[in-house]
């Protein structure tokens, strides 16, 4: 018996309001933002996830104390910029790349030296875009052929630079400002289309001077940063397999409240519309410095599309499930300027193309992006590729499929979504642990 196997199943007409999980790149970024201030700060709406949980685990064997009053929610003792102290042992960022990348950046400017290490997955990813622009800044990190573990030498000061991101990478970024925290002078960065802001916000509430404006940041070393609470909304990313799943079973309703609905996130809700969806946005407003809201999705027959490749740095995230909205949707779906989805958890392209084909469905799968013609999916049995998006992505087809669909390894769920299945099966899933 292998219990990470799920089988999906055609369920219910999916109904009822979903609570959807903490967002997992705000997480990461209030733990570490936390971590590095002068004073308390209470993150409220946290994920639970592995991922999120691996990086608290790095911050605490680097000194800082994190107490979990209530799930959902942690207690971090800042230590102040210069208050981390070198850890024993490796610092494991399980299959982190958001872990691994922004905590690349933070751990830069250090005294001290630091090795970080992940899972199979994690250490297949490319690590040059950090470490390379890191070196310019000073920076002193080994790298196995530009993949993990990274071995990174204690060098103060940094120096600022200003930088022109080759690829649209939030992570880059991110781990760029961080690093420029303990940088003397400015670093700025030039995006090449604007990516996810959150860092630039929350350096920004956490009191730091810092400029910025789509597609570009700046800031200078040397300030401080003060505690602040921060809350979490539900993921985006976690909510678009049940606007998906919603859209595509007929005589479904489902409400999601509280999903962070940041416009660097939400290009799917664009291509889904653009596909003929009918999802409409309730109670816009804003928590915590950003803008959510409650998401109404209904049952709607979806169409293929050319996906407007602007929409691609937007949606990084949901090709996984976009893919399987466009095999069931009529007529053909294309997707162009997604290359950067070979360098995520598992190369995505090749994933659901192999994966989707298995299941019947007739997908092309180019250099930088798929043809998928839309039809009926049957039943059959899809690799994960310890791929938590795709393993969610699968059970959604089975909701649809002619017969079952046997999803092989879906232990990384949890990385980003713990209780999915409990989750899914509430509103109308069958999805049965095998
Ligand atoms: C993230 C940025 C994106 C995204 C990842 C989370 C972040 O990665 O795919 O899941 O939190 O900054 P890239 O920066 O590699 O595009």
């Amino acid at each position: 018996m292998n219990s990470f196997d799920w089988v999906s199943g055609q369920g219910q007409p999916l109904h009822g309001s979903v609570r959807i999980p903490g967002d997992k790149s705000i997480s990461h970024r209030s733990l570490m933002l936390s971590a590095l201030a002068d004073g308390t700060s209470r993150i409220r709406g946290f994920l639970e996830g592995e991922d999120t949980r691996a990086t608290a685990a790095v911050l605490s064997q680097l000194g800082v104390k994190i107490e979990t009053p209530a799930d959902g929610e942690r207690l971090v003792h800042g230590v102040g910029l210069h208050g981390l102290r070198a850890a024993a042992e490796p610092l494991d960022c399980g299959n982190a790349g958001t872990g691994m990348r922004l905590l690349a950046g933070l751990l830069a400017g250090q005294a001290f030296d630091s090795t970080l290490i992940g899972d199979a997955s994690l250490s297949k990813r490319p690590m040059r875009r950090v470490t390379d622009p890191l070196g310019q800044m000073g920076a002193r990190i080994d790298t196995q052929e530009g993949l993990p573990p990274l071995h990174i030498h204690g060098v103060q000061p940094l120096h600022g630079i200003r930088y022109a991101l080759p690829v649209a990478s939030a992570q880059v970024k991110s781990a760029l400002l961080l690093a420029g925290l303990y940088a003397a002078g400015s670093t700025e960065i030039i995006e090449p289309h604007p990516t996810r802001d959150y860092t630039e916000r929350m350096l920004a509430a956490f009191g730091w001077p810092i400029t910025f404006s789509p597609g570009s940041a700046k800031l200078d070393g040397g300030h401080a940063l003060r505690a602040t609470d921060v809350d979490v909304p539900a993921d985006f990313s976690s909510a678009a397999f049940f606007l998906v799943a919603a859209s595509i079973v007929p005589g479904s309703e489902l409400r999601l409240p509280a999903v962070g609905l940041n416009p660097r996130r939400t290009g799917l809700l664009q291509a889904l519309r653009l596909m003929g969806a009918d999802i409409q946005v309730e109670n816009p407003r804003e928590s915590g410095g950003e803008p959510v809201g409650d998401l109404l999705v209904r049952h709607a027959p979806l169409h293929g599309i050319e996906l407007p490749e602007a929409l691609v740095p937007d949606m990084i995230d949901e090709f996984p499930i976009l893919f399987i909205a466009a095999a069931v949707a009529s007529g053909r779906t294309v997707v162009r300027g997604a290359a950067e989805l070979r360098v995520k958890e598992s190369d995505r392209l090749a994933s659901m193309a192999t994966g989707l084909r298995a299941l019947g469905a007739r997908i092309e799968e180019t250099p930088d992006g798929a043809i998928i013609d839309g039809g009926a999916l049957g039943g059959g049995e899809v690799q994960t590729h310890m791929d938590h998006r795709i393993a969610m992505s699968f059970t959604v087809a089975g909701l649809v499929a002619t017969a079952p669909v046997r999803v092989r390894d879906c232990s990384h769920v949890a990385t980003s979504f713990p209780g999915y299945r409990e989750l899914a099966n509430a509103c109308g899933f069958a999805i049965a642990s095998v």
